[in-house]
């Protein structure tokens, strides 16, 4: 109800009114998403803005039902809010209830607040575009990590009808628990054993941290995937991480994880601010500047 909401917040301190959205995050500081929405804003010259709202777990419930009141049409949301959000948000999109996480959330027109995933339209938009004709159906499908991440990815292979699906985490218990939760077809298949577990698969996804600027690199022996096998990072710094720099060396086609931050955001910007949002090279130039010089 209006009447019961705060009035201010730190982090909408500063925040004027108009045609706005923003991320919910804490820490914050270091999200690609104003760089992102503003690139579209410019592109479509629409008004408005797009806004870090850095938000301790404790304001999370006053930050978001203050976004109404301030003129926000929406706001992504970010570590560590994604699985909160679920409980908070007045209704959610099937995605999202079943990942278990909101990237997003829409403020409707009666005020009342949608939660949705975009990050599994995001992963398959990515891949789609890396491998033009790329579907799901076609092979098997390893994914290795079993986090938060892993879950949307999961998720999106399912629902995009892959044959099998097979997981590998460090942790067996993480992998057990993400089947047991999502869907029990799922092949849990040991960490150790992650190699072979490429023979005949059609798409690798790393979703682990592995890779990842400051982390070893992924220690895996590629010889089994076939040739023509997609392979996907999630992590996107750097952009080319030494598991794609490897698939790439070998023939495979990749997609970089640029490609889903990119692709996940494309719906939210049409939802928030009504413009065309497309992925492109002015786009990912604006990022990679961006990742290179965080302070710009
Ligand atoms: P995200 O939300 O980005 O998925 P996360 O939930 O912290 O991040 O998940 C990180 C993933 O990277 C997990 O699958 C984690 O494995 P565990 O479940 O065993 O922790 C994996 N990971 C992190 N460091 C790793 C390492 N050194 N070796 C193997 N896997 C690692």
């Amino acid at each position: 109800m209006a009447a019961d909401r705060p009035k201010q917040n730190d982090a909408m301190d500063g925040v004027q009114a108009g045609v706005l959205a923003g991320v919910l995050g804490w820490p914050v500081g270091h999200s690609l998403s104003p760089t992102l929405h503003r690139y579209w804003l410019h592109e479509n010259r629409i008004g408005g803005d797009y806004v870090l709202l850095e938000t301790p777990p404790e304001d999370l419930e006053k930050v978001l039902h203050a976004l109404p009141d301030k003129g926000f049409s929406g706001a992504n949301v970010t570590i560590p809010h994604k699985q909160a959000m679920v409980r908070i948000v007045d209704r959610l999109d099937e995605s999202a209830r079943r990942i278990g996480a909101v990237n997003a959330v829409t403020v409707e027109e009666d005020g009342s607040l949608s939660g949705r995933n975009t990050d599994v339209f995001g992963f398959l938009e990515n891949l789609r575009a890396a491998m033009p004709g790329w579907q799901a159906t076609g092979a098997p499908a390893v994914v290795l990590g079993a986090g938060g991440a892993a879950r949307a990815v999961v998720v999106a292979l399912l629902d995009a009808g892959v044959p099998e699906l097979r997981l590998a985490n460090r942790t067996p218990e993480h992998a057990e628990a993400l089947a047991q939760d999502i869907d029990s077809h799922i092949r849990v298949v040991p960490w150790e054993n992650r190699h072979q577990a490429l023979a005949d698969a059609g798409l690798l996804v790393n979703t682990t941290s592995l890779g990842m600027a400051g982390t070893p690199p992924l220690a895996l022996a590629l010889d089994a995937l076939p040739e023509t096998a997609l392979v996907n990072d999630i992590v996107y710094r750097p952009l080319e991480t030494p598991l794609l720099k490897h698939a790439r060396a070998r023939g495979h086609p990749v997609a970089d994880g640029l490609g889903m931050l990119i692709n996940q955001a494309r719906p939210c910007f049409a939802d928030w601010f009504g413009g065309r949002a497309e992925d492109s090279a002015g786009l990912r130039a604006a990022l990679i500047k961006k990742m290179a010089d965080p302070e710009r």
